[in-house]
């Protein structure tokens, strides 16, 4: 079966409110109709408000970069699913590397906020990924099974294909230091077998990205590995016409 492209934008800790309505309001003609790639960009709390009512219409979808796992409570600084959903939000990333590094982010958390943006009716990525260092000790499949089989543990089997996994080898992370089409192909191949572990139908619709230096120059080439169905974009997405050259190499 085909899966439908997903190309997402990381913004990181960029972009203020003005900032962010400029990148939008550069994106728009560039790629606010595409229909044949699923797009989001991945905003700071601060200014989701402000990019899903500047791309209401568009083909444009916002994500959250975080939330966390408790429904509320005593989480100075944190906020829940339903705050994000309240803002409507279409999905949200969990586990990205950082968050894992800095923040303690761990796979028994993210296996709760996985099944609970599922259950607000929200698409959560959830990145997962090696470290060189694992890479180089031949660890590699270890630390994916651990965090793919973990992160999902608590979706039924008929909801996983909702769930959208980005590979990202942390070590090509802001790098520049991109994955080879082997390496790529073969971590996502591998998450795809993990999936298939719980179901075969759902390991044929699930998508998974790759994340780590994605640049226009190298989308098209990523992209149409067999088992990479999108990119999770952090540097390159910071910028409209960078960020829909990527778009563009995602498309048949
Ligand atoms: P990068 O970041 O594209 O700047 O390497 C990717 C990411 O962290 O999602």
């Amino acid at each position: 079966m085909s899966r439908t492209p997903f190309v997402a934008g990381n913004w990181k800790m960029h972009k203020t409110i003005e900032e962010a309505e400029e990148f939008i309001t550069g994106l728009l003609p560039l790629a606010g109709a595409v229909d044949d790639v699923q797009i989001a960009v991945c905003v700071p709390f601060t200014a989701i408000q402000a990019v899903v009512d500047s791309t209401r219409g568009s083909s444009i979808e916002v994500f959250a970069q975080n939330v966390h796992e408790a429904d509320q409570g005593a989480y100075t600084g944190e906020v829940s699913v339903a705050m994000l959903d309240e803002l409507e939000v279409h999905g949200i990333v969990v586990g990205h590397s950082e968050r894992r590094q800095y923040f303690n982010e761990t796979d028994a958390a993210l296996r709760v906020k996985v099944a609970k943006i599922l259950a607000a009716g929200l698409e959560p990525i959830l990145c997962v990924g090696e470290s060189d260092a694992q890479r180089e000790a031949n660890e590699t499949e270890d630390v994916l099974r651990v965090q793919v089989t973990e992160g999902l543990a608590d979706v039924a089997d008929e909801d996983l294909a909702k769930v959208t996994i980005a590979y990202e080898p942390i070590w090509a992370i802001g790098t520049g230091k991109v994955a080879s089409p082997q390496q790529a192909q073969d971590a996502c191949a591998f998450i795809r077998s993990l999936v298939a572990d719980r179901s075969a139908d759902a390991a044929e619709s699930i998508r998974v990205q790759y994340g780590g230096s994605v640049k226009p120059e190298n989308a098209k080439e990523l992209l149409g590995l067999p088992d990479v169905d999108g990119a999770l974009v952090g540097g390159a997405a910071l910028d409209p016409a960078s960020f829909a050259g990527i778009i563009e190499g995602a498309r048949a």
